[in-house]
């Protein structure tokens, strides 16, 4: 049984005698070699850390705990937050498990179906908003100065606290930090916790080095890039199509301490890795997830050389996200077949795959 983000790292945690040990079994997800992308990157290794293994399918689950926690700790009973949509699906499933009320703000229409139907299964309190994820967030942290709402997006240090876990555990799973993190990068909480857990564990003698913190946005979404807001983001990969993150200064120092870079990948570049994955790595994750590979097979084509060098990409969220860009990727890809041996075994031939007629 997993202990959870909470008793995991205690240590590391900012909690108190008061602070409610709760988990849904979050963190300790797998870190995966692979074993066909590494050749095309030129690296030594490549791992991909499946953070679409937490409970409710993406990283979100470790600040949510600790979020969550405090939250029932200063006595609250009700959570709210704007999500391009796993934020929400988090917020609603740690509100279920310790009786809180949440409250949720998507924009309208561009929040994958999985996402929304985690979040009202749950019971949460889904608002759709006639507007993208950043005019979202400005009215749910407006509303919670004004009223006794706990808020639970990334702006939360919590969020950030129990995010940054998942730089602890590739280190534990490695021996030390990688020479290179690739991660996608939206609303910028996670490449900040990223960085705060990997100088951390530094400090505190459990990694000897620091990785270089290579993150990736969508070129529609790209406002860290471009070094100014986008008004109207728009990428394939709706869980980053964010114009103005909220973590920006940290996305920048994670970016400058580690002499890493933020660079934009293209919805092609996007869509490309999120097949490769799946179909060379076996590893079904969402669009947004696909960025860091997508950014870094994009450095590996362009010259630069990863050889010698180890490197993890976050794979952030689960491919069952979002069914309807799966299925629309893949089409065509299914047959339909009488329910008769002969039959199948009509198509198996013409298939050429090694069944043989007789
Ligand atoms: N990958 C996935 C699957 C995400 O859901 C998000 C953010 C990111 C990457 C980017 O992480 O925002 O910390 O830079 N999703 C948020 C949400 C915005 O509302 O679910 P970030």
């Amino acid at each position: 049984m997993g202990q959870g983000v909470l008793r995991r790292y205690a240590e590391y945690l900012p909690l108190t005698p008061r602070t409610p040990m709760i988990t849904l079994g979050e963190g300790e997800t797998p870190l995966v070699k692979s074993r066909h992308l590494v050749k095309e990157v030129g690296c030594d290794e490549l791992y991909l850390k499946l953070e679409g293994c937490n409970p409710t399918g993406s990283f979100k689950d470790r600040g949510m705990v600790v979020a969550v926690a405090k939250a029932l700790e200063a006595g609250s009973t009700s959570i709210i937050c704007a999500s391009t949509g796993n934020t929400s699906a988090s917020a609603a499933a740690y509100a279920a498990y310790c009786g809180l009320v949440a409250i949720v703000l998507v924009p309208k229409g561009e929040v994958a179906k999985g996402k929304l139907a985690q979040a009202m299964a749950c019971g949460a309190r889904v608002l759709t908003v006639n507007g993208n994820f950043d005019e979202a967030l400005k009215i749910v942290r407006d509303l919670t100065q004004r009223h006794p709402i706990y808020l639970v997006n990334s702006v939360n240090p919590y969020r950030v606290e129990g995010q940054k876990t998942a730089a602890f555990e590739v280190v534990d799973d490695l021996g030390d930090a990688p020479d290179y993190l690739c991660i996608p990068v939206g609303n910028a909480g996670n490449i900040t916790a990223y960085w705060k857990g990997f100088v951390e564990y530094h400090r505190a003698g459990k990694a000897k080095s620091l990785p270089r913190m290579m993150g990736f946005q969508a070129a529609g979404a790209a406002p860290i890039v471009l070094g100014a807001p986008v008004a109207k983001p728009q990428t394939v990969a709706s869980a980053i199509r964010i114009g103005n993150p909220a973590s920006w200064e940290g996305a920048l120092r994670a970016r400058d301490e580690s002499t890493g870079l933020i660079a934009a990948v293209s919805d092609e570049e996007i869509l490309e890795a999120y097949r490769l994955l799946a179909r060379t790595e076996g590893v079904f994750c969402e669009p947004a997830s696909a960025a860091s590979v997508a950014g870094l097979l994009k450095l590996a084509r362009t010259g630069w050389t990863f050889q010698g060098k180890r490197v993890v990409c976050v794979i952030t969220g689960t491919g069952l996200k979002d069914p309807d860009l799966a299925t629309q990727q893949a089409r065509g890809e299914f047959q339909e077949v009488a329910a008769d041996l002969r039959a199948v075994e009509d198509v198996l031939l013409s298939l050429n795959i090694g069944v043989r007629a007789g």
